[in-house]
């Protein structure tokens, strides 16, 4: 092991990206089975109600068909209850609704039949020939006309200190009495995320109690405990396959519908079962981001301190499954202010749950905060980096505590050279392109440095490479790649020489990927594998030489497939014969946090600039330069923590411009229902966009001085467009997102 050159922080490739590129890698929708057959949901028509009656005759006669399963004839998994009355108590752990087990309708297009065929063609043709009848009820699909039932969460009524309850610091709704005060509602559409693969499952049961899945999942540990609960289980019966995912943005953090569906239909026909959705069925039974209603109140003083700030929110939930998310979060923290009241409440639609997608909640709130941010410094004629850096924290001023770290300023003033904030004009509408008005924003973000428990397990192999294992999935951000680079240069060995399996739940224990949390929790484990790893040969190598036991450990180096010590060419132990002599090398550690979270606020920070140019006829907005900059600890490659901030941003210039998923409330069914009429951005609509990492390792988080990329690419960078676009014509759109005719 010739000590490499240190490759954290290098722009390395992806170690999966020949794979990647050449098709070679395996989706869960991908792996052929002998035997396999194909199933096919079938959605119902309303949107509550009852199923009164199931014509399936026609579908069990058509060519190929293997089954035809529905409530009145699926088998029961033994761990699913009866669908309780409490929407804060799911059904079941873990996966909140339950299919084919009664006649209760809550969304429409929730599955009320599978059909399973020999083939893909014939379950589909099939499926349509189900007939339904039912006894609809009045349903509720619309987030105005539910606001006045919004409800304070469960969690929150039961806990006072969830970050759910409400908030209050100083006086309440202090800024009604303010001298210069401002009251904006802001709202966001239903967003929903969209990855470019599809969901989907093959599930197979290789005895009557041992089932593999392969899965889009973003979490194989909580998956396979999802449904060996269901199925009652034990967890290691169930192993769970997510090699590949192709983007996520967290649809596959919950065990949904379909999964549930294609279980029992493998079970019925005792074949291994596959089913993907279509990209209708992504819109409703995978989750989005939730419809969302906030309110803002912020006073200040004449010279730019904030004095009060209430924030409320009613976000979207369904009937049968209270979500909440954390919209209020960056409100509390971000800036200096005496005052400040946060309400969170949700209104329940007869429409699916939400789940949450890339940087969730603090990307609504957000939204929110920094619009208002931008129109009370316009209120005081001030610029809106010089009104922020006027209400910087140098600690957290909801907790009291000191920040783990904190470099936003240093991104403020990086981002602002870089964006050419200088050209920017007080006055909005001053700047113009011929026919183009041009305009500049900027929108801060932040998410919890979140660091949990984890495993890893290293092998060293007889040809002196390594093996790595850990169950974590790597839904594209280069999971996989991070963690050999750490490992690298924590065992003094090249890249090639290492190889980091995920996505395997028989793998050692690893958290879901989400929440920007994984190289802050897996990454520890990988670098005390490793360490505990070069304990082990170092042991081995004294059992077998003398010159070993009595040797400093700096002293022992890592060479050419050998131990060797330095000024005793006597003393050299072969990788090999270490294996052999100890019978297997591996080893499995649990890294945890410190328990420092307790003394310091752990938070990443990022600040997104945006220049637009909005056509003064048309109303179309063109982002032309963007730049994110982040505080997210040390960047273990820059390459793939790049690639995570431009696909944050580009996400950003959805939320601004396009997303919008619409629901026509007479059937309570969405009418955007493919990507033709659903938007996101592509490569058009993007501008290069410049990243800025401080990189400054974080003392606390862990010993690698993460702090987590994922929802900071996208928090803040809506509001930064926004405000751009204010900037450039005069007009605030408070409802996203900014189309032309809300400009023209
Ligand atoms: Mo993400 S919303 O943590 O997948």
């Amino acid at each position: 092991m010739n000590a490499p050159e240190k490759k954290i922080g290098k722009p390395m490739n992806r170690v999966d990206g020949r794979q990647k590129v050449t098709g070679a890698a395996k989706y869960s929708a991908e792996y052929e089975l002998p035997n396999m057959a194909y199933a096919v949901l079938v959605g119902s028509t309303i949107a509550k109600g009852r199923l009164t009656g199931l014509d399936t005759k026609a579908a069990e006669r058509a060519p190929g068909v293997l089954a035809v399963i529905t409530h009145l004839n699926a088998p029961k998994a033994p761990g699913i209850k009866p669908a309780g009355k409490d929407p804060s108590q799911p059904q079941t752990v873990g996966s909140a609704l339950q299919v084919l087990v009664d006649d209760n309708i809550r969304f429409n297009d929730q599955p009320i039949a599978v059909v399973v065929a020999d083939t893909l063609e014939r379950a589909r043709f099939a499926a349509r020939l189900v007939q339904a009848r039912y006894a609809a009820e009045k349903h509720l699909t619309n987030l105005e006309a539910a606001k006045p039932n919004a409800f304070l969460p469960t969690q929150a009524k039961k806990n006072p200190k969830s970050p759910t309850a409400d908030y209050q610091r100083g006086q309440v709704d202090a800024y009604k009495t303010g001298a210069l005060k401002l009251e904006a509602e802001y709202v966001i559409p239903t967003e929903v995320h969209h990855p470019m693969e599809l969901q989907s499952i093959t599930a197979h049961w290789e005895a009557p109690d041992r089932l593999t899945l392969y899965d889009k999942t973003q979490g194989t540990m909580a998956t396979r405990r999802d449904f060996a609960r269901q199925w009652g289980l034990p967890e290691a019966n169930v192993k769970v396959i997510a090699t590949f995912v192709g983007g996520a943005f967290g649809n596959a953090l919950h065990s949904w519908p379909h999964e549930s569906a294609a279980i029992i239909a493998a079970k019925v026909v005792n074949r291994p079962v596959k089913l993907m959705l279509t990209r209708e069925q992504m819109f409703t039974m995978v989750g989005y981001r939730p419809h969302t209603w906030q309110k803002i109140g912020m006073s200040a003083t004449a010279d730019g301190k904030i004095t009060a700030i209430t924030h409320e929110s009613i976000g979207q939930t369904s009937t049968y499954e209270e979500f909440t998310e954390s919209t209020l979060g960056q409100t509390k923290m971000m800036y200096q202010s005496p005052n400040l009241t946060t309400r969170y409440r949700l209104a329940a639609l007869d429409i699916g749950s939400p789940i949450w997608m890339r940087g969730p909640g603090e990307a609504t709130g957000a939204f929110a905060l920094e619009s208002a941010m931008d129109e009370m410094a316009h209120l005081l004629n001030l610029d809106p980096l010089e009104f922020r850096m006027r209400n910087y924290t140098e600690q957290d001023p909801e907790k009291d505590r000191p920040w783990s770290s904190k470099f936003l300023k240093e991104c403020y003033q990086a981002g602002a050279q870089r964006i050419g904030w200088n050209k920017r004009q007080l006055k909005p509408g001053a700047l113009r392109d011929g026919e183009w008005l041009v305009g500049y924003g900027m929108g801060v973000g932040t998410f919890g440095a979140h660091r949990g428990s984890s495993k890893a397990s290293a092998q060293l192999l007889p040809n002196g490479t390594v093996l790595l294992q850990s169950a974590v999935t790597d839904i594209g951000p280069g999971t996989g790649t991070a963690m050999t680079q750490i490992a690298a240069d924590t065992l003094g060995l090249a890249p090639e020489k290492i190889r980091f399996e995920w996505g395997n739940s028989d793998f050692a224990q690893a958290p879901t990927q989400g929440g920007s949390a994984i190289v802050n929790t897996v990454g520890p484990a990988v670098q005390e594998a490793c360490l505990a790893l070069k304990d082990k040969l170092r042991e081995l190598a004294a059992a077998s030489n003398g010159a070993f036991a009595t040797a400093k450990k700096e002293d022992i180096t890592f060479t050419d497939n050998h131990l060797t010590l330095a000024g005793n060419p006597a003393a050299r132990a072969a990788y090999a014969d270490l294996v052999k002599q100890a019978g297997g090398t591996a080893v499995t550690v649990e890294s945890k946090p410190s328990g420092e979270g307790q003394k310091y606020s752990m938070y990443s920070f990022s600040v997104h600039f945006a220049e637009v140019r909005v056509h003064e006829l048309t109303g179309e907005v063109r982002v032309s330069k963007l730049v994110s900059c982040a505080d997210a600890g040390t960047i273990v490659n820059e390459k793939t923590a790049g690639n995570q901030m431009k696909g944050g941003a580009v996400g950003g210039i959805g939320m601004a411009l396009m997303e919008h998923a619409i629901i026509d409330d007479r059937f309570g069914r969405y009418v955007t229902k493919d990507l033709a009429d659903y938007h996101v951005p592509v490569h058009a609509d993007a501008p290069a966009v410049e990243v800025y990492f401080v990189n400054q390792p974080d003392p606390h988080v862990n010993a690698l001085g993460t702090k987590g990329i994922g929802e900071i690419a996208t928090i803040g960078v809506a509001p930064a467009i926004a405000n751009a676009v204010f900037n450039a014509t005069g007009k605030r759109v408070r409802e996203l997102p900014i189309t032309p005719d809300k400009l023209v």
